[in-house]
Order: C-alpha cells, then structure tokens, then sequence
C-alpha cells in the first residue's frame, strides 16, 4: 500500500502508471463511469473508473466506498487542463484500506457550533487544509527570516514563577506544592538570552487566562518573539516591520493557491510593502476622534478602535509611544516626556487588530526596581530579571508577534479559531 507519490507531485509523473494512497472525498458516478475524488494531505485529484477497463471487483468497489474511505488508487497520470491542479487519473485499479462510517461532514452547510465538536475531522475540509498550509509557511518564513539574519533560536521555559504581562489572565499550575503559572511570555527570558547572543528569538505556546470571548482571542495562542541587544525603539519597529513584509511576499510566492481555495482578495495583499506607516498614540487618537470615537488621550484602544486604525491603511500601522499607564511594567520610557512607553504595537489592516506588540524595556536598574514594586510584583521572583541590569546594563528591545492573528489577517479568516488546529477558547476545549 506504498504510495509512488503524492498528488502535490503528480506532474512529474505524466503518462505513468503510480498508485496514490488517501481518502474518498467524493464519489459519483454517470453510466458505465465512476469519477472518485481522491484527497491524499497534499491535494486532490480525480480518479476515472470504466466499467470493462477495470476488475469488476474494482468498479464495484468505487461504487461502494464511501466518504472519507481510505484507498489505494492505481491509474494513469494524464494532463487535462480542466482538472482542478491540471491532472487526472485513469484508473486501473482500487483497494481498500478502510472503509469509512457515515461521515458527519457531509458537503452541505454546517454551522460553526457542529463544526467545532468536529474540529479533529473538520480539518480535512479544503479549506481548512490551505489554512493549516498557510500557518506552516507562515512559521517557516518568520523563522527562516530570523535563522538568515543572525538570530540564536533559545527556547523560554512555558512553567514560569512569574507574571510577564499582568496578574490578572494568569494559569495557575501546582508546581510540587508551589503554585506557578502557564508563561504568557518568553520575553522576560529572551530578555537574559540576548545579553547572551546578542540576538534572539523563542516561538512556543502562550497563555492567556482572558476572560475575553472574541475573534482575536485564544487562551493558548503562539507566539514569535525576537529580542535584541543594543536595539532601540525604532529599530525595533525596522525589524517587525520587515519580518511581516518577508513574511507576506513569501506567502505570496508559495501559497498562491491556498489563497485562491479560501478567495482571500490577493491584491490586498500585494500592498504590504515596506515602509509601513508610523503614526504616534497621539495621532492615532486624533484620528480616531475624526472617525467619530469617544476616546481620550489616556485611554486604551479597544477592537473597534483597532479596527477602525487598521482600516485606514492599506498595509499595517505602527502606533508607537503609548501612555505607559496602560503599558506593561518593563517598558522604558520616552526621555521626551516621561509618560510615555517607548513600545509600539503593529495594527494589521481589514480589521484584524493588533498582531504584534513589542517595546524597548527599561534598563536602569533602579528605575526598573521601582516599577516592579509599582505593579505590586513580587520582588523576589525578579531578582533574576534586575540582574540583567545589574551586571553590564545595556539597551535592548524586542516584540512578540501572535501567529494566529497574522494567520487570521493573511488566509482572510474572520476568527482565530480557524488559525490553529485544536483552539483554545473559553468555553471549548473539546477535541
Ligand atoms: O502585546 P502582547 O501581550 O505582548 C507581549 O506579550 C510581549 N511580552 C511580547 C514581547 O515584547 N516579547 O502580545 C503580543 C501579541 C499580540 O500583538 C497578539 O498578536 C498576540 O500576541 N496575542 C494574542 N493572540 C491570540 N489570543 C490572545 N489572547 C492574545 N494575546 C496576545
Ligand atoms: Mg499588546
């Protein structure tokens, strides 16, 4: 039951006999013919029985098989242009591997609640399928990005005994007794890496206990997050400015067709080129006040003020400089005015919100000590942290970029929970 090859590669094998293995997405039949479409994980083909042309047992059995059967396909690769990827199968012969129950996924429409109890086998759908191609090329042009430019790939723990990013969406988890937390971060540790290897990155699992039920929001989401000595505020912007723009061009280059199956608007796509727009906290919040808002200097911005900031722009904006009220902890501030965070946060277009948020973090130690008795955080499950700063302070700065969002934002899918096989979300976590 060996396959020759894969669909994916089916052109190289042009007027040969192979023999494909995967799964009965579709069967019909008109007279003396049996027509399989026949999904292998790298895409689908149709496969052409005639009666008389095969064993009897053969057609028989591709009027039998059912969906989602496994199958072994024996036939001939011939060229037609009409075929969904450019090529069928004359059939020569069928066995079956298993055949499948009733499979609950039938072609008619189901609704979101049914198919998220069905997540495990919802993911054989097309579109799920280029989705979860586009997340894997994604993950490889960030990472090839980074590996390219000097980066030392150093993995930050996920059991940590401190918050990162606030007390309030922490996991905790009983450590031998000791309560910790799910990492909502490898900042803080990429933070100790870079002073190490100058430039780092971790990409790995973050949580998030966030009580928050929207289309953004995963409680356990991934996370890419480069950190760099000697970086400043903008450099800092170059880099994630540069690392998406890669990103999508490399997107573009290789997964075309994923984009087509899921009728993601291409030419949006094609606009993302650097420079991307830089606009401060303060414009941003003129410009939402023009749009109507009822923000005031001060406040956060929410998904609608997101939106409504990414909408504006053909390619994502870099709001920077916001009020370090309502920043994180380690954020340095701006020597210009001291209430402000020298962090900025990257607002995708067509309204998927923020997918990256990245800052320069404070490095003079005493300042630092201060705001970690500020936020009221344990000043002993720090110690390591201020230590960075103790021995050969130095300016550093780095961002973490969410992967679901920036899936969400490229494939055109509303809502992360189709970003990521198995979501986590507030109320699911079933399959
Ligand atoms: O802005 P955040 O909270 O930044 C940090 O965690 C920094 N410590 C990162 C760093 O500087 N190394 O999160 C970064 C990104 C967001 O921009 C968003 O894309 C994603 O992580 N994110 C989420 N994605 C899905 N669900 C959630 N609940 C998310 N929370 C944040
Ligand atoms: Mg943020």
């Amino acid at each position: 039951m060996q396959a020759d090859t894969t669909i994916e590669r089916i052109g190289g094998y042009e007027g040969r006999p192979v023999t494909l293995t995967g799964w009965v997405q579709n069967r019909r039949s008109s007279g003396r013919i049996r027509f399989l479409v026949l999904r292998d994980g790298t895409g689908v083909i149709q496969c052409v029985f005639v009666k008389g042309e095969v064993s009897d047992a053969a057609f028989e059995l591709a009027d039998a098989v059912t969906q989602e059967s496994s199958v072994a396909v024996t036939g001939l690769v011939r060229a037609d242009k009409r075929a969904p990827g450019g090529h069928e199968l004359t059939g020569t012969d069928l066995a079956l591997i298993s055949l499948a129950e009733p499979y609950p996924i039938t072609p008619k429409e189901h609704g979101t609640e049914f198919l998220m109890a069905n997540r495990h086998l919802w993911l054989r759908s097309s579109r799920q399928h280029a989705v979860l191609r586009i997340r894997s090329e994604i993950i490889k042009a960030m990472r090839d990005y980074l590996d390219d430019n000097d980066f030392v790939l150093g993995d930050t723990p996920i059991l940590t005994p401190a918050a990162c990013e606030g007390t309030t969406t922490l996991f905790p988890v009983d450590y031998f007794g000791e309560q910790v937390f799910l990492t909502q971060s490898g900042q803080l540790y990429n933070e100790a890496i870079c002073a190490a290897v100058r430039k780092t990155y971790c990409f790995g699992p973050t949580f998030r206990a966030e009580k928050s039920k929207t289309r953004r929001h995963l409680m356990e989401f991934w996370m890419l997050e480069p950190e760099v000595a000697f970086l400043d505020l903008k450099g800092d912007m170059d880099l994630a400015e540069d690392l998406v723009a890669h990103t999508v061009a490399r997107v573009l280059e290789k997964r075309r067709p994923e984009l087509e199956t899921l009728g993601r608007d291409i030419a949006k796509l094609e606009a993302v080129k650097r420079p991307f727009p830089r606009i401060s906290y303060r414009e941003a919040v003129d410009l939402l006040r023009e749009k109507g808002r009822d923000i005031k200097p001060g406040d956060d911005f929410g998904a609608e003020d997101e939106t409504l900031l990414g909408e504006s722009h053909d390619r994502p904006v870099l709001v920077h400089r916001y009020p370090a009220a309502i920043k994180a902890f380690y954020m340095k501030r701006d020597p210009q005015d001291a209430s402000l965070a020298l962090a900025f946060d990257m607002i995708a277009p067509e309204g998927y919100g923020e997918i990256v948020g990245g800052s320069q973090r404070e490095d003079d130690l005493a300042t630092l000590e201060t705001r970690i008795a500020e936020h009221r955080l344990p000043a002993e499950a720090f110690r390591w942290y201020s230590d960075v700063r103790r021995y050969g302070s130095f300016p550093h700065a780095g961002f973490g970029l969410g992967i679901e969002r920036t899936v969400a934002w490229l494939t055109g899918v509303r809502h992360v929970r189709e970003t990521t096989p198995f979501p986590r979300m507030l109320d699911k976590i079933y399959p």
